[in-house]
């Protein structure tokens, strides 16, 4: 019942004109693609070129990160409306790099949530903990803080635009993946969070992706796991040839 998702998390790679080579590269290839929604969280800058390469395609370009006001003095943010107004129809919030790099806390990702979700975004929320929280028997304390206060004061109705990724930051860009059962446990302790929060049928129609050096080698053991509903793709969505064979995982 769930579409899976697969998200490509360009980080901070790609000049407009690189952009623009994967999109009209990739264009053809997801054509036929019918069964998987597909994303591209891109740079700022890049957001409108790739957009508009992409239009009348099954992928949806997004951000990587918002402001949480609409405008005014912020010197260098960018604000939800402004990803809209380029193109872009999601954008992901929390990612472990801005936790770690640029002081995001639960009450900001919240806030941005909140905002995106008010501009009309839809919204990837990601939660994961660091190998030493896991060491520590911490993982499910940790994303249980990430998504319950990530997610704090919206509506059963308003996570339909809402997808959860689970990216344990010592399997990010680490070449370390999660093994699918070490992450189905996690997946599964997050569905019945998400039950406890907002309902049974709405759990089960939430997407929880899995991120951490995903490549087109292990994505199909971890999409046969019954809670990893699409993946948050870094590296290896960077090249066509690897995003798309993660797109085609069941092909
Ligand atoms: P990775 O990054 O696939 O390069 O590990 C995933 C992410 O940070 O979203």
């Amino acid at each position: 019942m769930r579409t899976p998702f697969m998200a490509g998390n360009w980080k901070m790679n790609k000049t407009i004109a690189e952009a623009l080579a994967f999109a009209n590269e990739f264009r053809g290839r997801v054509a036929n693609v019918s069964d998987v929604e597909i994303g591209l969280a891109v740079p700022f800058l890049t957001i409108r070129s790739v957009a508009e390469a992409l239009q009348n395609t099954r992928v949806k370009i997004g951000a990587q990160n918002c402001f949480w006001e609409a405008s005014g003095a912020y010197t260098g943010e960018v604000a939800p409306g402004m990803i809209q107004e380029a193109g872009g129809v999601f954008t992901v919030v929390g990612h472990s790099e801005r936790r770690q790099y640029f002081g995001e806390t639960n009450e900001t990702a919240n806030k941005k949530v909140h905002a995106a979700l008010g501009a009309g975004l839809e919204v990837i929320l990601c939660c994961g903990e660091t190998l030493e929280e896991r060491e520590a028997d911490r993982t499910q304390a940790v994303v249980k803080d990430h998504v319950v206060n990530g997610l704090a004061g919206l509506g059963p109705e308003q996570m339909a635009s809402v997808t959860v990724a689970y990216e344990p930051v010592w399997a990010i860009g680490t070449g370390k993946t999660a093994t699918p059962d070490q992450t189905q446990e996690v997946h599964a302790y997050l569905r019945g969070l998400l039950e406890g929060l907002f309902g049974a049928d709405t759990a089960a129609a939430i997407r929880i992706q899995y991120g951490g050096s995903v490549k087109p080698a292990n994505v199909k053991e971890l999409m046969a796991q019954p809670d990893i509903d699409g993946a948050l793709v870094g590296g290896a969505s960077l090249e066509p040839d690897s995003f798309e064979a993660i797109v085609k995982y069941g092909q």
